[in-house]
């Protein structure tokens, strides 16, 4: 986040008064005092029940901590580290067709000494109120347990892959790909990979930005990083030299058998070609029977590249979480599949979404959306219009399930106006 907002939008002062009525102050982390941000991220590590972090590590992570609008909840009670924690700051999120303001959300932790007495809620509350406070439209997170976020109006909408793949079985069937695989040593790794991302978040709704520290931990250049030192780093170079894709990944022995599984912590690419590329490396590698990876699409072609489809597991997970705020910016700001006309009632119980709204799409693809009195053809919550806003979860199922209430004809409409023409996906954790 820029020095801007950190220093425009204060603490939400609702929730201030909310948890100075139980005695624990709300406040900023004064981000130029190194000891405010270490014990900003002490407090996380706990919260998450992760190790004490060293002191190398605490200074390693300051440098993201730093450019984030911290806050914690003090109780003076309890010492000196924070009883809670959120962070936030303001990125780009790729929607069909365009990108859009977002409001990510991270480090969300109240401590085990301190939980469900609403500390949580104040926190999230917060966050949307300054978002809404802010003019951010939309807002997102990636969540650590499913059953968190759908209180505050937060959907899965960016569903991912998890694949487990048996690659002495899958056997490569593809054609061969022309270009080369070179080794790249960690620290261009990280570089590889940031610049690549860049180049091709544009392409699947669901992206953000990524920052330094993401691409130093998947490289393993995290300082408290166990495996850091295992991880290696292959680059795709095409027919004219130029790098266009990038993996980061662990080998590691699978007990008593003299094989290994590939763990991929991550695959970068440009072009359909740099991603068959490294997929024949991980299907082909010597003495390998096993890979995994996450956050793929879920259309990934990997099914599609070998032999024996049943080599490769999927399971389909929730990953991306959004929260519409502002119901116009968010919905004229991404393009859509088919001409529709539909009035939206939209309920949402912490109001910034709420009202009936008249969403037109023309031939372009564009939408014109305003508040409306007209009789409504669809009602829904703010939780399931996220839901559906990148092309990622089908109206249609959410219809099925009772989630969203239209004729069925309304539904047909209304899915196929949102759908996403590549399965969108968000390929890192924040
Ligand atoms: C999840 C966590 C932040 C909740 O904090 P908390 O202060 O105990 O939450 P609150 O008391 O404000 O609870 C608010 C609501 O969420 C519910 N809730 C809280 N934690 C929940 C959980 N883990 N699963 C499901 N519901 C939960 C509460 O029951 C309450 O429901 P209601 O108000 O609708 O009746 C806290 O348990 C924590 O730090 N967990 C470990 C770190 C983590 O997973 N953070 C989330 C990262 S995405």
């Amino acid at each position: 986040m820029s020095e801007s907002h950190r220093t425009v939008h204060p603490v939400d002062p609702t929730s201030q008064q909310r948890l100075q009525k139980v005695g624990l102050e709300y406040r900023l982390i004064d981000t130029t005092s190194d000891a405010d941000l270490d014990g900003f991220q002490r407090a996380d590590a706990r919260g998450f029940h992760d190790q004490e972090p060293t002191g190398e590590a605490l200074a390693q992570s300051r440098e993201t901590t730093r450019e984030r609008r911290n806050l914690g909840v003090f109780d003076a009670t309890a010492g000196r580290l924070p009883i809670a924690t959120v962070n936030s700051w303001v990125t780009s999120l790729t929607v069909p067709g365009g990108e859009l303001d977002m409001w990510a959300i991270s480090s969300v932790t109240v401590a085990s000494t301190h939980r469900r007495r609403g500390i949580a809620r104040a926190l999230l509350e917060g966050e949307l109120r300054a978002a809404s406070a802010a003019g951010v439209p939309m807002v997102g997170l990636t969540v650590s347990e499913a059953t968190i976020y759908g209180r505050y109006g937060f959907s899965s909408a960016v569903p991912v892959a998890r694949m487990t793949i048996d690659t002495a079985r899958a056997g490569w069937a593809a054609a061969p790909v022309a270009g080369r695989l070179l080794y790249t040593d960690r620290e261009e790794l990280a570089d590889q990979l940031a610049r690549l991302h860049d180049v091709s978040r544009g392409a699947r709704a669901g992206q953000i930005p990524g920052w330094r520290g993401r691409w130093l931990r998947l490289a393993g250049l995290g300082v408290d990083d166990k495996d850091g030192a295992a991880v290696r780093g292959i680059r795709y170079l095409d027919a004219d030299g130029t790098v266009q894709g990038v993996m980061a990944y662990t080998l590691s022995e699978i007990p008593g058998q003299f094989r290994f599984e590939l763990r991929i912590r991550t695959i970068v690419t440009a072009t359909d070609e740099a991603l068959r590329a490294i997929w024949q490396f991980v299907i082909s590698h010597d003495l390998v029977t096993r890979a995994t990876v996450d956050l793929r699409p879920v259309d990934d072609p990997l099914p599609w590249l070998v032999a024996d489809q049943r080599a490769v597991g999927v399971e389909v997970h929730d990953h991306g979480w959004l929260r519409i705020l502002d119901v116009v910016a968010s919905l004229t700001a991404r393009t859509y599949q088919r001409p529709l006309d539909v009035v939206l009632a939209v309920d949402d119980p912490l109001g910034f979404a709420s009202g009936r709204w008249r969403m037109r799409v023309g031939a372009d693809g564009r939408a014109q959306v305003e508040s409306t009195d007209d009789a409504a053809d669809v009602t829904l919550g703010v939780a399931e219009l996220s839901a559906i806003f990148a092309g990622g979860v089908r109206a249609s199922s959410l219809a099925a399930a009772g989630r969203v209430q239209a004729e069925s004809h309304v539904i047909d409409a209304l899915t196929a106006a949102f759908a996403a023409d590549r399965a969108p996906v968000l390929s890192i954790w924040y």
